[in-house]
């Protein structure tokens, strides 16, 4: 039974097959009160440009959809499964207003500039070398954009660390550390009970 447990829940970091098909189903489901909490705290407007990483079934991308008029949303996530489902949940804005692709967050394939808003909903435990990807969020980012990380794993001592493999936990101190690291301004933590957490920052308008 551990052994079942420990590898559904391993397809939260690269969601693969019939387990990992299940896992974003839930997934799609169950992280719905962190996202629309984690999204009540962003200001959106018409036309904005969007960017999810880690955009797993795509639920999120819908989300962002809903909340800005005429937008264009960006979905990358490193499974093809996650890819796959993600295109499913959106089909009917694919690839007019929806666009989807494998990818990963340390190689973000957009220019320089594009996004007013990025997100990352409980995937960032799953990025090799976060600095790394967090200065290719600011490459990606408008000056004034915003970066959103939500997160209900926050404590290192988490027994889900042992239970979903190659994650790290860190505390919504270190993810606010590492935003005002990566040259991110107006770096904020905003809390919720049980353990939700949104991290956010702007990338500085004097940054071309
Ligand atoms: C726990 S799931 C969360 C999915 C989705 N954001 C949600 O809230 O339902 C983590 C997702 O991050 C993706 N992921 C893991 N490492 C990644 C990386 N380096 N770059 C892009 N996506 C990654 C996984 O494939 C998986 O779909």
């Amino acid at each position: 039974m551990r052994n079942f447990l420990n590898s559904f829940f391993t397809n939260c970091a690269h969601p693969k097959g019939r387990m990992g098909r299940a896992m974003l189903k839930f997934m799609n489901c169950c992280h719905a009160p962190l996202t629309n909490w984690g999204l009540n705290l962003i200001d959106f407007h018409d036309e904005m440009t969007m960017l999810d990483i880690g955009c797993g079934g795509g639920a999120t991308l819908k989300r962002l959809m809903a909340r800005s008029q005429h937008a264009n949303v960006y979905g990358i996530d490193i499974s093809e499964e996650s890819v796959t489902k993600a295109k499913k949940v959106n089909a009917d804005f694919l690839n007019k207003n929806v666009f989807i692709v494998q990818g990963t967050a340390e190689k973000l394939p957009y220019p320089d500039g594009k996004f007013d808003l990025v997100t990352a909903v409980e995937t960032v435990y799953f990025w090799p070398n976060l600095p790394n990807c967090l200065l290719e969020v600011q490459r990606v980012l408008k000056p004034g954009g915003r970066f959103v990380i939500m997160v209900e794993v926050i404590d290192a001592d988490s027994k889900w660390k042992n239970v979903v493999e190659g994650m790290t936990v860190y505390s919504p101190e270190e993810l606010k550390q590492l935003l005002d690291d990566t040259g991110l301004v107006q770096t904020e933590i905003h809390r919720k009970k049980p353990s939700y957490a949104t991290i956010i920052g702007t990338k500085n308008r004097k940054m071309g």
